[in-house]
């Protein structure tokens, strides 16, 4: 079976001054248009890094990744920016909106980044993903407005108004109440029903069940069963690909 996303003996190793640390090794992992994969494992186990890979934030050091069946492994870095913009909806926890902007505006940004979509388009487009996700009462609302819950519902309007055929969601319940996970975790569903890949990378069992797949990693790899949370004490280990870095948004 070919999948949407094919890695391939996938490797990826950090070098930080003259330390190198391997912190992903042979992952092959093959995920199907319209799955719905969660990926789980300890804190430090490498979860994001390797969503990261995913979504072409980040380039692995060994290994292929054939997207839709193209290698892309090797494609120039403005090619890899054209296909995060189109084909990939970013979700982090620590929603990273604009806190200058409004929700409208916010939804909007990665849209002004295609040249060929005009203003009334992309206004059109953000209207339908407020509706989608109940949020069209707070559109002239800037973050500091709304709650946890409401802001990261606003992050999935913006990752969804390209129209990504893959959702790439690191803990984005990692800072929510439970009534607002649930909500998120709804939005998800639904968004799977619709033909929308998603992965899903989190620490809670209760999301990852949500999933139809779940990939366990452990120490870099992909193992067969979850293996024990030494400490699950959420993002310690400084690696949140993605953080407030806005690359995901940038120009293609
Ligand atoms: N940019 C980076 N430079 C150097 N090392 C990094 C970098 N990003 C992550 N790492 C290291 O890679 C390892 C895996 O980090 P990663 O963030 O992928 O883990 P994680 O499973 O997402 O953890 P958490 O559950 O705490 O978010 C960690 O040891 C981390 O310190
Ligand atoms: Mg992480």
């Amino acid at each position: 079976m070919s999948g949407i996303i094919q890695l391939e003996k996938v490797g990826k190793t950090y070098k930080v001054g003259k330390l190198e640390s391997k912190v992903l090794s042979d992952i092959d992992l093959n995920i199907a248009e319209g799955e719905y994969v969660s990926i789980c494992g300890p804190s430090g186990s490498g979860k994001s890094t390797l969503l990261s890979i995913i979504g072409v934030l980040n380039g692995a050091s060994e290994g292929r990744y054939l997207f839709e069946g193209q290698d892309i492994t090797h494609m120039k870095s403005s090619e890899h920016a054209r296909l995060r913009n189109r084909q990939f909806g970013f979700i982090f926890q620590a929603f990273n909106l604009s806190s200058e902007m409004t929700a409208a505006e916010n939804v909007e940004l990665p849209l002004t980044y295609r040249k060929e979509m005009g203003r009334k388009e992309r206004r059109e487009l953000v209207d339908s993903m407020l509706d989608k996700i109940g949020m069209s009462d707070f559109r002239d609302h800037v973050p500091a407005q709304l709650s946890g819950g409401q802001q990261q519902r606003i992050a999935i309007a913006r990752a969804l108004a390209g129209r990504p055929k893959v959702i790439l969601a690191d803990e984005p319940t990692g800072n929510l109440d439970s009534k607002a996970a649930a909500i998120v975790m709804d939005i998800f569903d639904r968004l799977n029903d619709e033909g929308t890949t998603i992965c899903l990378v989190t620490h809670d069992p209760r999301s990852a069940s949500k999933a139809k797949r779940q990939v366990h990693l452990f120490d870099g790899q992909i193992v067969d069963e979850p293996q024990a949370e030494e400490q699950s004490g959420g993002n310690g280990a400084g690696g949140e690909s993605g953080g407030d870095d806005p690359s995901h948004l940038q120009a293609v």
